[in-house]
C-alpha cells in the first residue's frame, strides 16, 4: 500500500535509479572509515568489503556499537580510537588512500544539551582527522556534512549555493567541518568533498536514546505497540534518505574525477519531502499499528521544512538515489522486526555466541 504523497515530488525527474551493484569504486585502495561502528559508517564498511576494497575502521564506541560490525571483524583492520588522540589517529591514517569521515556526535538536541562535548567531537575531531589525512598524503577525504547547515531559510528545495543559516550548535559544528574541508583543499591541495546528508534512516540506526533519529524511534515503538510522540503539529517535513543512498554517494564521490568534486559540497538526499504525519501514516500501513501518535510542543532548535535539490551530486558524480523512501522504510521495518525477534530468542542461540566472539576481537584491537 502506498500512502498519499509518498511517491510525489521531483524524484521522477532524476532519471533511472542506479542499481547498487553498478556503483564504481576506485581500483584496490585502502579506505579509512571513521565512525565505522556507527549506523552509517558500518553500512559504508560493508559496501566497501563487498567491492573487495581494503578497509581500516576506526571508532571510539561512544555512539557506535560493536554489534554493527558483527561478522566483519576478520575482514577489517579495526582501531578503537578517539579522534582527539591526534598521535594515534595520525598513525592509523598513515598509508590510507581515502578517508570517509563519518565519526561525529550526530544530534541536534544533544548539541544543545551539551555543546562543548559535541564541539570536541565534531569540530576538534574533524580538524584532527583533516590534519592526520594531510600529513599522511591521503588523496581523497569525504566528510559527512549535514543538511542542518541550511537552517530555517524559507526557500525549498535547498541548493548548495544558498547561504547557510545554522541554528543549533550541531549545525554550526557540521558547517565548520565543511569549511575546514574546503580550506584544506584550497591551501593544501587535498581532495576534500563534503556530503550534506539529509535525515538518514535505515537498519542499525540506534533507537534507544532520547536523541535518536525520528524514524528509528517511531518504528521500534510502533512494533512494540507503543504510540510515539510527535513534537509540534507533525506538519514539519524532511527529505528522509535511506542509508544505502548515502553509501552510494560516498562511493561515487570517492571515485569521481577530482575536477568534478574536490573542494566542493553536495546535498545527499532523496529529493522528496514528507511531513511527520505522512510518515506516521506510512508506518501505520506497514506495521499495522493503528493508534494515533501523541503530540507535544515543538522541539527547540528544530527546522520546519527540509528538502534537497540533488542535481549537483547527479551532475558531478552520477548520484541517483537507488532506494526510494517507501522501499527503504519497508526494509528498515523488516530489519528491526528481525532484531526484535532475535533478541527475544532463548539464550544459547547463535546471536549470543556471536556476541562472545565480538568482545574477544575488540579486546585485541589491531592498533595495539
Ligand atoms: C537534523 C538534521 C539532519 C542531521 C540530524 C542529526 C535538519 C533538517 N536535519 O535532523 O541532517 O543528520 O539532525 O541529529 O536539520 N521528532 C519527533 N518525535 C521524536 C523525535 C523527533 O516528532 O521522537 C521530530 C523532531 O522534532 C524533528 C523531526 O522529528 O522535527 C526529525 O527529527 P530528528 O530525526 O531528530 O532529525 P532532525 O533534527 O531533523
Amino acid at each position: 500500500m502506498s500512502p498519499a504523497g509518498l511517491r510525489s515530488g521531483p524524484v521522477g525527474t532524476l532519471g533511472p535509479i542506479r542499481p547498487a551493484d553498478t556503483i564504481p569504486t576506485r581500483r584496490m585502495s585502502t579506505y579509512l572509515v571513521t565512525g565505522a561502528a556507527g549506523f552509517i559508517g558500518s553500512a559504508i564498511v560493508r559496501a566497501l568489503l563487498e567491492r573487495g576494497q581494503r578497509v581500516r575502521a576506526l571508532d571510539n564506541f561512544k555512539t557506535g556499537k560493536a554489534q554493527n560490525l558483527e561478522g566483519l571483524w576478520d575482514e577489517i583492520e579495526f582501531h578503537e580510537a578517539d579522534l582527539n588522540d591526534f598521535e594515534l589517529v595520525a598513525s592509523i591514517c598513515a598509508g590510507s588512500d581515502v578517508v570517509l569521515h563519518q565519526a561525529a556526535i550526530p544530534s541536534v538536541p544533544k548539541s544543545i544539551a551539551d555543546p562543548l562535548t559535541s564541539h570536541r567531537a565534531n569540530i576538534d575531531g574533524t580538524m584532527h582527522m583533516l590534519l592526520a589525512a594531510r600529513d599522511a598524503g591521503v588523496r581523497r577525504f569525504i566528510y559527512a556534512a549535514s543538511s542542518s547547515a541550511y537552517g530555517n531559510t524559507p526557500t525549498l528545495p535547498k541548493r548548495e549555493d544558498m547561504k547557510p543559516n545554522p541554528i543549533s550548535p550541531y549545525a554550526v559544528q557540521k558547517l565548520a567541518g565543511e569549511l575546514y574541508a574546503a580550506s584544506f583543499h584550497r591551501v593544501y591541495g587535498m581532495e576534500t568533498v563534503a556530503l550534506r546528508y539529509f535525515n538518514v534512516f535505515g537498519p542499525r540506526q540506534d533507537p534507544t536514546s532520547q536523541y535518536s533519529g525520528v524514524l528509528s524511534k517511531f518504528i521500534t515503538m510502533m512494533l512494540q505497540g507503543q504510540a510515539p510522540t510527535i513534537f509540534g503539529d507533525g506538519e514539519q517535513s524532511r527529505d528522509f534518505t535511506y542509508v544505502e543512498n548515502v553509501v552510494q554517494a560516498n562511493l561515487l564521490a570517492s571515485a569521481a574525477p577530482a575536477e568534478n568534486v574536490a573542494g566542493r559540497m553536495f546535498n545527499v538526499a532523496t529529493g522528496v519531502r514528507l511531513t511527520l504525519n505522512q510518515v506516521y501514516a506510512a508506518l501505520q500501513a506497514i506495521t499495522g499499528f493503528d493508534e494515533e501518535p501523541k503530540y507535544e510542543t515543538d522541539r527547540v532548535g528544530d527546522v520546519k521544512h527540509s528538502l534537497a535539490d540533488i542535481s549537483s551530486a547527479a551532475q558531478a558524480f552520477g548520484y541517483r538515489p537507488s532506494v526510494p523512501f517507501e522501499e527503504g522504510l519497508r526494509r528498515t521495518v523488516e530489519w528491526y522486526k528481525t532484531q526484535m525477534a532475535e533478541s527475544s530468542a532463548p539464550s544459547g542461540s547463535s546471536r549470543g555466541e556471536i556476541g562472545v566472539a565480538r568482545r574477544d576481537r575488540i579486546g585485541a584491537p589491531s592498533n595495539a
